[in-house]
């Protein structure tokens, strides 16, 4: 018995094939000029049709909670568990592909960076619930709702995916989101709660060693010459960092909104998951006709546009003008070229800015995202961090967007 909702299957193990190329490289997938990424997309998973369970549940699934009423499928308010087995999400594990109808899976595009790592992300709504999607910027979910994201490196058999930690965002009763997250153990057999938002020290991080070595596009993909290194799990307070600060603009839920879902979920589907959750109940709401997106019209090949997305997936959630300068897709090159810094914390040498036309080693924005490259004494003397300042390894900055930004700089005329 596998808890609530009839048993589904993704197509593919693990964290679903092609999601890494949404995820690792912006460029393979969402840069073309159509600013549609399902290229990179190529996520196999149950879907957002997966098993016809929608948001509504069935008389199935009430049935299978007689059964297992401890489930988070069931229960989506429990306390949560410190064995990820007794939360009902993956029954089969070390095989996470098998999952609940109830788990809705997407994929967010632009994604977030995390130091190369592949991911599965699902929606869970309570039965009978639909998100409210009247505020298009700001979509209102249900008291009981959860999000989970699981993280995936390359050390399983044969280099096939491992989970190395899930996290977890509910709606709950405590607070209207609540932060969680399991660590993996070794066989992939089970996982255990080492972040509890309910209780427990919320600066604690946990250092984890990943490998990231796969072939990826039909290409050798490496971080750190293919070598172990270190990845944090973050602590509580990080998690506060990106999504608290995003939902002071838009959602806490950060990557499940009418932008990221804008886009096909695989190349060869009929609609966005946008319109595919809307069709599958999930909203109040319709999807509207004309979707939030990101667009730019540079004749550059689409490097901007693509810099753009990257910047909205990794930086927006801090940059949006509400504490941090505002580096949204609208404002992106008004904010940023020929602009000094503003934040007091922040300390360049005398010429330095933001973005030096034609020049990216005075540019603050794109020595921060070099992270291990910030030259001394620029990074001690003159407080210069790595961007993001939380969440990344400083081995594993995204290569491609970090070359479009370095062209990008480098062609713009001097002022
Ligand atoms: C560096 C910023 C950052 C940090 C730190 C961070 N997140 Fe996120 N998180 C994001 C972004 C951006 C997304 C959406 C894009 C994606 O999923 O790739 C996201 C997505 C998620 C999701 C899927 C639902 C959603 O909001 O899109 C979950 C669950 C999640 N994060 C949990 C956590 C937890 C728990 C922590 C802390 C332990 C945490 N995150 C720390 C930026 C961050
Ligand atoms: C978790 C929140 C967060 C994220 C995500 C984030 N930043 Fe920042 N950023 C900050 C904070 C806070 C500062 C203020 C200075 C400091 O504390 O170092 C800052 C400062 C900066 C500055 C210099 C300050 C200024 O006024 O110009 C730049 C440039 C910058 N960030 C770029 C980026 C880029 C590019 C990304 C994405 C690749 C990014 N940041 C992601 C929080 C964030």
């Amino acid at each position: 018995m596998l808890g609530c909702g009839s048993p589904s299957a993704s197509p593919t193990p693990g964290p679903s094939g092609g999601s890494a190329g949404s995820a690792g490289a912006p460029s393979s997938g969402g840069g073309g000029a159509a600013g549609n990424a399902s290229a990179g997309a190529t996520n196999g998973g149950g879907g957002v049709s997966a098993g016809g369970g929608g948001a509504g549940g069935s008389a199935g699934a009430a049935d299978d909670c007689a059964a297992t009423p401890t489930s988070l499928l069931c229960d989506p308010l429990a306390a949560l568990p410190m064995s990820i087995k007794d939360t009902g999400l993956f029954p089969a594990a070390p095989d996470l592909s098998q999952h609940s109808a109830r788990m809705l899976e997407y994929v967010p595009d632009p994604p977030l960076w995390s130091d190369g790592m592949e991911k599965q992300r699902f929606l869970i709504l309570p039965m009978g619930q639909k998100i409210d999607n009247t505020d298009r910027a700001s979509w209102a979910f249900p008291q009981g709702t959860i999000f989970v994201k699981t993280f995936f490196d390359d050390t399983g058999p044969q280099g096939a995916p491992r989970p190395i930690e899930t996290r977890l965002i509910r709606a709950g009763e405590a607070s209207p989101y609540e932060f969680f997250v399991y660590q993996w153990n070794a066989d992939s057999t089970d996982a255990t709660l080492v972040v509890n938002d309910i209780d427990g020290d919320i600066n604690l991080e946990t250092p984890v060693q990943i490998t990231i070595n796969r072939t990826q596009g039909g290409q050798p993909f490496m971080i750190n010459g293919g070598q172990p290194f270190e990845h944090m799990l973050p602590s509580r307070n990080a998690c506060s960092e990106c999504h608290d600060k995003n939902g002071m603009v838009a959602q806490t839920f950060i990557g499940f909104d009418e932008l990221r879902l804008n886009a096909k979920l695989t190349p060869d589907a009929a609609t966005t998951q946008l319109q595919a959750f809307a069709d599958a109940g999930v909203f109040m709401l319709p999807a509207p006709a004309d979707p939030a997106t990101i667009t730019d019209a540079s004749a550059d090949e689409g490097r901007l546009l693509r810099i753009k997305r990257f910047v909205f997936g990794n930086c927006a959630s801090c940059h949006h003008g509400d504490g941090n300068f505002d580096m949204r897709p609208d404002v992106f090159v008004e904010n940023t070229v020929g602009k000094p810094t503003e934040s007091q914390s922040v300390e360049p040498p005398a010429g330095w800015l933001r973005v030096v036309p034609g020049d990216p080693a005075t540019s603050v924005l794109y020595v921060q995202m070099q992270r291990t490259m910030i030259p001394p004494p620029q990074g001690a003397a003159n407080r210069l961090r790595p961007m993001p300042p939380v969440g990344l390894a400083d081995v594993a900055v995204e290569q491609t967007s970090l070359k479009d930004v370095f062209d990008w700089i480098t062609a713009l005329p001097p002022q």
